[in-house]
């Protein structure tokens, strides 16, 4: 672990019980991924900068400080890398929390503490073929706490469909927003596609402003020539999409086959999709050379 401003062992980085990032949710967090690439024995770190970048934007909306710019921040990261020998595919949970250990919760005046942890992580959802249902749940709206935050707090939210879905016999919950727009999933953003035209819900509509979604729309705009409209987008259409897809982080591309009981497109992963999702892999695991700005070798 890097935990406040030291390289630790994991069981050596501790907080107390009454730390108020723990009792009240009041911190953010980022997820990364570093791709391992077998053909070369290397490790790509993917999209570091702009990572860092959506945490030092989402602790200011939180009154938080990250102690360090964004480059250094990749710089820790490589090295915990390093430290931690990671020769497969990892994760990287940087997270941002109130310290203070005294019960009551504000967001000012409290000192923040900042850790990095690295995991071994495959498939975090099917990417062969998703059933998906729409939740009861609906997306918390930015009238209520900052959904673009990556706010620890508002995660009960998605833990809350996540659960739903699991337990009815689902891969994955797509929530609504208030409003009944299409918003997300637990933890991906969405996509659909109907006539060659890809859409995906808009910034406004609550949606967490993912890293892959925007790299994804750069890759229908610049390889596949196809136009990608970010707008709002109603339950229904997902009914009639010729494809759906969830995409993030942890879920990379997953392909939706069924929401809510009806086959998308004819129930396979669609022609679009498999074919963004073969560009993605090439991208990210450091195999086309187009995209090196896109990942960073870690050895
Ligand atoms: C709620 C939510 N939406 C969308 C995403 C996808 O964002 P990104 O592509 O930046 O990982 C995530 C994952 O981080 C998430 O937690």
């Amino acid at each position: 672990m890097y935990f406040d401003g030291e390289f630790r062992r994991y069981e050596d980085a501790r907080i107390g019980l009454l730390t108020q990032g723990l009792n009240y949710g009041t911190g953010c967090f980022e997820g990364i991924r570093a791709y391992w690439n077998r053909e070369r024995g290397q490790l790509y770190g993917l999209w570091l900068p702009e990572h860092y970048e959506r945490l030092h934007r989402n602790a200011r909306a939180l009154q938080m400080r990250v102690p360090h710019p964004v480059e250094e921040l990749c710089e820790i990261t490589v090295e915990l890398l390093r430290r931690n020998e990671c020769r497969e595919t990892t994760y990287v949970r940087p997270l941002l929390f109130k310290a203070a250990e005294e019960i009551g919760f504000r967001l000012h005046d409290i000192p923040d503490s900042f850790a990095i942890a690295t995991s071994p992580m495959g498939d975090y959802v099917p990417t062969n073929g998703m059933r998906c249902m729409v939740s009861s749940w609906r997306r918390i709206s930015d009238t209520m706490a900052p959904p673009r935050s990556k706010c620890t707090g508002i995660y009960i939210n998605s833990a809350l469909a996540k659960s739903e879905a699991l337990q009815a016999g689902f891969d994955e919950a797509i929530m609504l927003t208030d409003s009944g727009h299409v918003c997300e999933g637990s933890g991906e953003n969405t996509f659909l596609i109907r006539k060659g035209v890809v859409s995906t819900p808009a910034a406004a509509d609550n949606i967490l402003e993912g890293i892959t979604r925007q790299g994804l729309i750069h890759l229908f705009r610049e390889e596949m020539g196809i136009e990608v409209v970010e707008r709002s987008v109603q339950r229904s259409e997902l009914y009639g999409a010729d494809e759906v897809f969830m995409c993030g982080t942890g879920a990379q591309i997953a392909p939706v086959v069924e929401v809510d009981r009806r086959m998308v497109g004819d129930g396979e992963p669609g022609p679009l999709t498999l074919k963004v999702q073969e560009l993605f892999r090439r991208a990210v695991t450091g195999t086309d050379p187009k995209y090196a700005e896109w990942v960073r070798p870690i050895w």
